[in-house]
């Protein structure tokens, strides 16, 4: 049987898909970067599905997506920051192996994201308000993750091994 899975879960510009690929290539899985593979089987990019189709189509999207990824495989996963506004994505995700959760300060994810136009949600002028009222929304929903992974004044790598020895410890 494949390798448990490990799952990065967290706000947009909590470091996920950096860590994500150092995680990669110290351990030899492989990467699956779930916008990515919702992107190329809609043969389009995130904006667009958003823009052409509605965000809950990306939702439907994402969901499947996440019920395939309920085995081991391993693989190192990275999902987009809304994958717990569904809970039965974390549950989903749990199953194929060790979900953790990246946290980041307000201030943190602005300086990362802010100039991105790659999120839609985010492509407003009051950036900060959106973020902050999305983690109001969204607050419970990262902490009840049991593992939890403060990014603050962390380095990807350091990040990265702090993911890893959970997934040993579990
Ligand atoms: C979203 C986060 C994005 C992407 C989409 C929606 C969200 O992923 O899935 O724009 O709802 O927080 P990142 O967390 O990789 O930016």
């Amino acid at each position: 049987m494949a390798d448990r899975n490990i799952i990065l879960v967290g706000f947009m510009g909590t470091g996920k898909t950096s860590v994500a690929e150092t995680l990669a290539s110290r351990t030899g899985m492989s990467l699956l970067d779930m916008d990515t593979v919702i992107a190329e089987r809609a043969g389009k990019s995130i904006p667009r599905i958003f823009a052409e189709d509605g965000e809950p189509a990306f939702r439907e999207r994402e969901h499947a997506l996440a019920a395939e990824l309920a085995q081991p495989a391993g693989l190192i996963v990275s999902t987009g920051g809304g994958i717990v506004t569904n809970p039965d994505n974390i549950h989903l995700l749990s199953q194929g192996g060790l979900v953790a959760c990246l946290q980041a300060t307000v201030d943190e994810i602005l300086r990362r994201v802010g100039h991105d136009t790659g999120r839609p949600l985010l492509q407003t002028d009051d950036k900060r308000g959106k973020i902050l009222a999305l983690l109001q929304q969204r607050a419970h929903l990262y902490a009840a993750i049991p593992v939890q992974i403060d990014t603050n004044g962390q380095s990807i790598e350091q990040v990265a091994q702090q993911v890893l020895a959970a997934y040993h410890r579990s």
